[in-house]
């Protein structure tokens, strides 16, 4: 599936954010190595801190279903669900995103017209993953 294609499910994606603390619209499509595409938005809460972002939504409803194997994920959001440029997802989501992916995993950040790609190694370099616990000893 083409990056253009999976930003366009993000997009959509937006319209399902519950926001109404901060106003700021977030939506995620998380790309399977199966074509099985996961959206996922943002979803606020009064006590503020059990937030949960679009990309954890996204990749929590495709860990239920039994995928771990994913390629790509596209994000977008804005205040309002106005894209006024592209953003990087948190860093709680990127170390989530750390337990299920390798560093090529790619990142696709929208703006309105066109976006950015990172991978994960590049958002999150010398990260904490699972082989850590297994006794892997990292470079730093
Ligand atoms: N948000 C996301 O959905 N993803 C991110 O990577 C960063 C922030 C959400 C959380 C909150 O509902 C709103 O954006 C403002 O922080």
């Amino acid at each position: 599936m083409s990056p253009e294609k999976l930003i366009e499910q993000a997009k959509e994606a937006m319209l399902h954010a519950y926001a109404p603390y901060s106003g700021y619209k977030v939506g995620a499509a998380l790309l399977c190595a199966d074509g099985t595409v996961y959206q996922g938005c943002n979803i606020e809460n009064a006590a503020y801190g059990p937030t949960n972002c679009a990309e954890r939504t996204a990749i929590f409803k495709a860990v239920y279903d039994g995928h771990r194997d994913f390629v790509s994920i596209a994000v977008c959001g804005g205040k309002d669900g106005a894209i006024t440029g592209t953003f990087p997802p948190c860093g709680v989501c990127r170390q989530v995103m750390r337990e299920f992916c390798q560093d090529d995993f790619l990142i696709y950040l929208a703006d309105g017209n066109g976006y950015k790609t990172a991978t994960l190694a590049e958002l999150l370099p010398h990260s904490f993953q699972p082989e850590v616990l297994n006794g892997y000893s990292t470079s730093v």
